[in-house]
């Protein structure tokens, strides 16, 4: 997969992005990231990208100029080949909330350009005409889109075939499977006088999947009800749900 990314701070990246699982999947090209430097397509001697917005108020909102010619770039530079269905996506807090159904529906993509927009915001008039998603990674404003574009890809790329070593280590993520993930213990079996489950040690496959999947179900009516209307439920699932309180 192709990602790009607009920033004015390119030496930000790939910054986390660079180690561990992603690193790899990067160094092995599996998940390809080009840089894109908005200043490189800033206008006069001072290579400027922004301005003061009309009407009045502060801060800068980033130009449509350096944004298209940025987005052309993407789009006809180093990998694209000038395709224009590719994707654009600004990370933004009033774009779709990032879920993990957001997430999958990204990583299904062969390329995607991700604008990292900065200040008040981009002009209105890129973001109708180019722009085509916009996602907010939660409710709340950061400075740039930096951080906002790294959780992005990071969450996409570790669902990227190919990126997870073991092929079912993605599938068990709270998340993936709509459900919290289930507690998780590893040596030793006694730690502070306390041990773990002894299902867990009892080598019964079948009865440590149960388990699992009965404290999955615990958990996630304990801190995310919510989530539990959005999930396929098998009857006895339904049934010991319904045995703890859940009312459906
Ligand atoms: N840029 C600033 N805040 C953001 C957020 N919450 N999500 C995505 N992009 C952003």
């Amino acid at each position: 997969m192709k990602i790009h990314v607009i920033t004015l701070f390119p030496d930000l990246f790939p910054g986390p992005l660079g180690e561990s699982i992603i690193g790899r999947a990067l160094d092995s090209g599996v998940v390809e990231l080009y840089l894109h430097n908005l200043r490189d397509h800033g206008e006069g001697p001072h290579k400027v990208v922004d301005d003061t917005a009309f009407g009045g108020g502060p801060g800068m909102v980033l130009k449509a100029g350096p944004l298209a010619a940025s987005i052309e770039e993407a789009r006809h530079g180093t990998a694209g080949g000038g395709r224009s269905d590719v994707p654009v996506v600004l990370m933004d807090p009033q774009g779709e909330r990032l879920t993990q159904q957001v997430v999958d529906r990204f990583a299904g993509l062969d390329e995607m350009i991700i604008i990292a927009g900065r200040y008040e915001g981009i002009d209105e008039r890129v973001r109708q005409r180019l722009v085509t998603h916009e996602v907010s990674i939660g409710d709340y404003v950061l400075t740039g889109g930096e951080l906002p574009a790294m959780v992005f890809i990071e969450a996409i790329a570790r669902r990227v075939p190919g990126v997870l070593g073991g092929e079912d280590s993605g599938k068990a993520d709270s998340f993936a499977s709509g459900l919290l993930q289930h507690p998780q213990y590893t040596r030793p079996a006694v730690w502070e006088d306390e041990a773990v489950p002894e299902i867990l040690l009892s080598g019964d496959h079948a009865r440590v999947d149960r388990w699992r999947r009965e404290q999955s179900l615990l958990r996630t009516l304990q801190r995310r009800p919510d989530l539990l209307n959005s999930v396929d439920l098998l009857e006895w699932e339904r049934e010991f749900l319904r045995e703890l309180g859940w009312q459906s």
